[in-house]
Parts: structure tokens; C-alpha cells; sequence
């Protein structure tokens, strides 16, 4: 299991201030590093990996199917909703996308991206995957991004940040 690369840790670091609340989807080992500068709340659907780091806040939504959508026809199951409406935090600073694991399940970020904190700086892992560039394209017309930055780690492996705060109004 490929947890976030060093690089993209190195930018979360550096761009989100130390001791905010941190929203990440999908658990891991690299969960242990966030919680060293963030106030961690994670979103696991697997009970093997709930609670495995210490300090983090775990949220464990199951993945449940999802109504067939058109453009995200590969996206079959997500997280389930009703745990993330009833336990996600009302805000936090940024939220890292790398979860639920597979490529085709991550556009359900997107669909549902109206149950998390508008305000929060999104940093998307593994974006060079067909999904993930589909659903990217989606970010930038919906929110009006200016940028989405695209980051090339030293194992070509890409992840990316936007802030939807620099939208264009
Ligand atoms: C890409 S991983 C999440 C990685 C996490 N953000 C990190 O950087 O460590 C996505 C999913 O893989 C599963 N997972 C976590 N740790 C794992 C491990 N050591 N081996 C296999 N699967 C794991 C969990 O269900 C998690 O939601």
C-alpha cells in the first residue's frame, strides 16, 4: 500500500499551520506523521485500520454503493454519507484526499464535495491516474480554481493542492 510520498508530507507541512484541525480520507502509516503537526481527524472504511494511530481522531464510514453517475461511471462505492454528515468536524484547515483505496472510487470526493469545509485547501495524492485527472478537470470549471497545482515526486508519482479560497469570484 503506497502511503503519501515525502514530498507531498513536506508541502502539507510547510503550507497548513501548525496545530490546525486536518481532515484526511484514508488511513495509513503516513497518518502518524500528520499527527505530529495536525489535530488529525481520518476517514477509514476499513475496521482493520481504525484506531491504528494513536492521537488521530478515527471516523469509520463503511464504503456503501452509490447511484450510477454518468460521468464517474468506474465510481461504484464511496464512503457512507450519513457517518461522514454526523461526524466530520464543522471545519478544518485542509484535507488530503488518498483514500478510499483504487483510482475509480476517488471521484466521490468530488460528487460529495458539498459535506466538506469549502474554505479547507485540498491536496489530492495520486492525481495521475485517469480518474483522478477527470475529476480534477471537474474541480477547476466548478470552483473556478485559477491553478491547480500538479506536483511530480521523484517516483513520478503526482499529487496535487488547490486552495478554493483563490477561486474566481
Ligand atoms: C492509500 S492508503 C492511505 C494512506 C495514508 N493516507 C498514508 O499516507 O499512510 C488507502 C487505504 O489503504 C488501507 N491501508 C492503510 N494502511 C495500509 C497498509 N499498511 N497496508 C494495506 N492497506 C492499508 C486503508 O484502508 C486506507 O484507507
Amino acid at each position: 500500500m503506497m502511503h503519501v510520498t515525502d514530498s507531498l508530507t513536506a508541502k502539507i507541512i510547510e503550507t497548513v499551520p501548525e496545530g490546525s484541525t486536518f481532515l484526511e480520507l484514508g488511513s495509513g502509516k503516513g497518518t502518524a506523521k500528520l499527527v505530529e503537526h495536525f489535530n488529525v481527524y481520518t476517514v477509514e472504511h476499513d475496521p482493520e485500520y481504525v484506531g491504528m494511530v494513536p492521537g488521530a481522531h478515527y471516523i469509520h464510514a463503511p464504503l456503501v454503493p452509490v447511484k450510477r453517475n454518468k460521468r464517474f461511471s468506474e465510481l461504484v462505492e464511496w464512503y457512507d454519507v450519513d457517518v461522514l454528515k454526523r461526524e466530520l468536524p464543522a471545519s478544518y484547515a485542509a484535507i488530503l484526499v488518498d483514500g478510499p483505496p483504487s483510482s475509480k472510487r476517488r471521484p466521490g470526493f468530488y460528487l460529495n464535495y458539498a459535506l466538506f469545509d469549502p474554505t479547507a485547501i485540498v491536496f489530492i495524492d495520486d492525481v495521475g491516474r485517469a480518474s483522478e485527472i477527470n475529476m480534477l478537470r471537474f474541480f477547476t470549471r466548478d470552483l473556478k480554481i485559477p491553478q491547480v497545482t500538479l506536483y511530480d515526486s521523484h517516483q513520478r508519482h503526482m499529487w496535487s493542492m488547490f486552495d478554493p479560497k483563490d477561486s474566481i469570484k
